[in-house]
């Protein structure tokens, strides 16, 4: 089968290469895999000069069982599906049933394709910070990937989001998704927030914290700024509504990794049904590669860049 494998010569730092096909084992289902999308952190990998030339990466992929897993578990061949994984950008994939979810046989696998790491991030992260409904949840790197949903989950969740993005031309459309405010930065957040998802790290975490009310959480999913935390004596003291805030550090994964079966049906249906808007921010054929790359490296996207497996 081909594949997109790292390459350090080629641009983007991936390209097409032959590889073999996975072998199922008896609870795997086999996966024609129709479409994925990037995450910033398989990139990163990707582009980081110790990653071997010829590694497989790549979390996400949409596609139609074409045969069932032997053991009789999981999804029955053509069956459309939505699956997360370590096993790469490929034309197939060997999926067991805990790491796949259902779709409606209609629904576009592009749009599919963007759920499993940025959705189930959004939906795990959110559930940290325990019921939201009435409560003010702040959302850093609100545009992009991880964001989106988080801003969409949490406003059905019944929360007043309060998304932060540096992308003022994205203001309209994170209230479009359900913010109640958007602001450019965490310090231009004046009142208390119970909750903060961060992707973004370094100063942005340090401004979110010092942002949470008594008794609130931040859970920290992403470090996009790249830059460090550095929190001043002060951010720490309990005194003035300050008492008992938390940092949680989270990991999608987790060891071992949950069953994700049902979250990713439910997620996967509420994108085929035009209940969250998936927002492909760039799409296109998977020979195409680098041109998505650059545009998430860039800083361009607001949302998935989706590739199209032909
Ligand atoms: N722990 C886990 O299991 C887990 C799972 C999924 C993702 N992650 C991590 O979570 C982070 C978000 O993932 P993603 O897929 O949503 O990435 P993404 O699509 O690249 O979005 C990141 C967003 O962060 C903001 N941002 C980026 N650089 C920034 C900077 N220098 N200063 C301020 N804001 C900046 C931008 O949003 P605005 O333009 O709106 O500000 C950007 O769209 C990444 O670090 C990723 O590796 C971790």
């Amino acid at each position: 089968m081909r594949a997109l494998v790292v390459d350090h010569a080629s641009p983007g730092h991936l390209t097409l290469a032959d590889v073999p096909d996975p072998r199922p084992a008896g609870n795997e289902a086999l996966v024609r895999v129709e479409a994925f999308s990037l995450n910033s952190g398989e990139i990163h990998t990707a582009t980081r000069p110790g990653t071997p030339d010829g590694s497989l990466l790549g979390w996400d992929a949409a596609g139609v069982v074409v045969r069932a897993a032997s053991d009789g578990s999981g999804p029955a061949e053509g069956e459309r599906v939505v699956t997360v994984g370590h096993t790469g950008w490929a034309e197939l994939r060997a999926v067991p049933a805990t790491l796949l979810g259902t779709a409606p046989k209609g629904a576009d696998p592009g749009a599919l394709g963007t759920l499993p790491v940025a959705g189930l991030s959004a939906l795990h992260a959110l559930r940290r910070m325990g019921p939201l409904l009435g409560r003010r949840v702040m959302v850093t790197g609100a545009s992009g990937g991880v964001g989106r949903y988080a801003v969409q989950l949490a406003a059905r969740a019944g929360a007043h989001v309060v998304a932060v993005s540096r992308a003022s031309g994205q203001a309209a459309a994170l209230r479009t998704l359900g913010a109640s405010e958007v602001h450019p930065e965490p310090a231009a957040v004046r009142k208390p927030v119970a909750a903060v998802l961060d992707n973004v790290g370094g100063p942005h975490l340090v401004d979110a914290f010092a942002a949470l009310g008594a008794g609130g959480t931040l859970v920290s999913v992403g470090r996009s700024s790249g830059a460090d935390a550095v929190l001043p004596p002060d951010a720490l003291l309990g005194d003035g509504g300050r008492h008992d805030r938390s940092i949680r550090t989270f990991f999608l994964f987790g060891d071992p990794a949950p069953d994700f079966s049902a979250e990713l049906t439910w997620l996967a249906h509420e994108v085929a049904e035009g209940r969250l808007d998936p927002g492909i921010s760039w799409r296109g054929p998977w020979t195409r590669h680098s041109e998505a790359v650059e545009a998430l490296l860039g800083g361009q996207l607001h949302g998935k860049a989706v590739l199209d497996v032909e």
